[in-house]
């Protein structure tokens, strides 16, 4: 089977930190009501120099050094995001222009909300396997995979049921197309038409109301998420005939503590397998797979080999789950 593995990661966070009770100053709202139902202690907003295509093509050229392959290689770069800076040009043509990559790569945005990031990295598998089904070539095949969200622009300061839970950033990875048997690798894709959370969009007659900012049925999505994340993790696992004793971290979607909480008792799992960072980054929706990813790679708990489990779920509703390796030549 055709499968992709992750061979380098980078992040952009934007460093302007926004704590709990600096929100307090402004909205009716407190560190004491926010961190016991999110985990969330503070968040990272862009300043005015920054966006979601800084971010992405800060994090992309970190990606690329790590993997310490010539740009070149790359034939694919997709950009998971629900906040870009313009519908178009997409926010991978201004990566592919920054990172000067080659014509013949295939550059698009694509929004799956939350799960994006997942979405992204088929996608990438998909086109790196058609490239090498056309052109049959021995030159090994990357793709450059990037979650990167600037939440910020979405929000209202004023609604507190929605400002205090994102935060902005971006996080990258470079995948390798490889040849693997099914217990490398593994995906579940799905959707589930809601209108729970809503972005900014405009009135067309299809919905009851035009949104301006992001609002959100917050306990209906908290109900959604703890149902739907263990029925990823157990069909991944179906999937790759694993279990997950096999697996060395589950990286859900960052978006609330409690939520992770609640799988980790139910699957009855150690919490150690399941790493959290949204104490210091809030929810930043696509980019939060892969700015962990790249945590965990920064500070050695990933030194390469690992097998991992990836878990997303948002907005739209859309899940996905995902099984692959991570820099497995790192290992021999
Ligand atoms: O990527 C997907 C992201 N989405 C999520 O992860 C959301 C999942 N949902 C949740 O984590 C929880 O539903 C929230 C943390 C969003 C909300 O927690 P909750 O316990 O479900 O609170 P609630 O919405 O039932 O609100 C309880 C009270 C309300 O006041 P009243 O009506 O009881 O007087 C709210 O107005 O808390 C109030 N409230 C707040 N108070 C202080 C809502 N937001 C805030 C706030 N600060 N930020």
């Amino acid at each position: 089977m055709r499968a992709i593995e992750i061979i380098g990661t980078g992040s952009c966070v934007p460093h302007h930190t926004i704590t709990n009770d600096e929100l307090a100053q402004s909205i009716d709202t407190s560190d004491a009501w926010i961190y016991p139902r999110t985990g969330i202690h503070a968040r990272e907003f862009c300043t005015a120099r920054q966006s979601t295509v800084t971010m992405a093509v800060e994090a992309a050229r970190k990606a690329v050094a790590d993997a310490g392959i010539p740009v070149t290689g790359i034939r694919a770069v997709l950009v998971a995001t629900m906040s870009p800076d313009f519908s178009t040009p997409s926010t991978a043509c201004f990566v592919s222009e920054a990172l000067k990559l080659r014509e013949d790569t295939a550059a698009l945005d694509l929004n799956a909300a939350c799960s994006g990031f997942i979405y992204a990295l088929e996608t990438a598998r998909g086109i790196l396997s058609g490239i090498q089904e056309m052109e049959q070539g021995d030159a090994p095949l990357y793709a450059l995979v990037i979650g990167a969200e600037q939440l910020s622009r979405l929000l209202k300061l004023e609604d507190r049921t929605t400002s205090v839970l994102f935060g902005d950033g971006a996080g990258a990875v470079i995948v390798k197309l490889t040849e693997a048997g099914r217990s490398d690798y593994a995906i579940t894709l799905g959707s589930r038409g809601s209108r729970d959370i809503l972005a900014p969009g405009l009135y067309t007659g299809a919905i009851d109301k035009s949104v301006d900012h992001m609002v959100m049925d917050g306990k209906a999505v908290f109900v959604f998420a703890v149902e739907i994340i263990p029925r990823l993790i157990e069909r991944v696992l179906r999937l790759s005939g694993s279990d997950l004793a096999q697996i060395d971290y589950v990286l859900c979607h960052q978006a609330n503590a409690r939520i992770i909480r609640h799988v980790v008792r139910k699957l009855q799992v150690p919490e150690a397998k399941f790493p959290m960072n949204m104490e210091r980054l809030g929810n930043t929706s696509a980019a939060s797979i892969p700015i962990l990813l790249d945590e965990m790679h920064g500070n050695g708990t990933l030194r390469g080999g690992e097998k991992l489990l990836l878990a997303g779920f948002g907005g739209g509703l859309t899940f996905g789950g995902m099984q692959l390796r991570f820099r497995p030549e790192d290992r021999t």
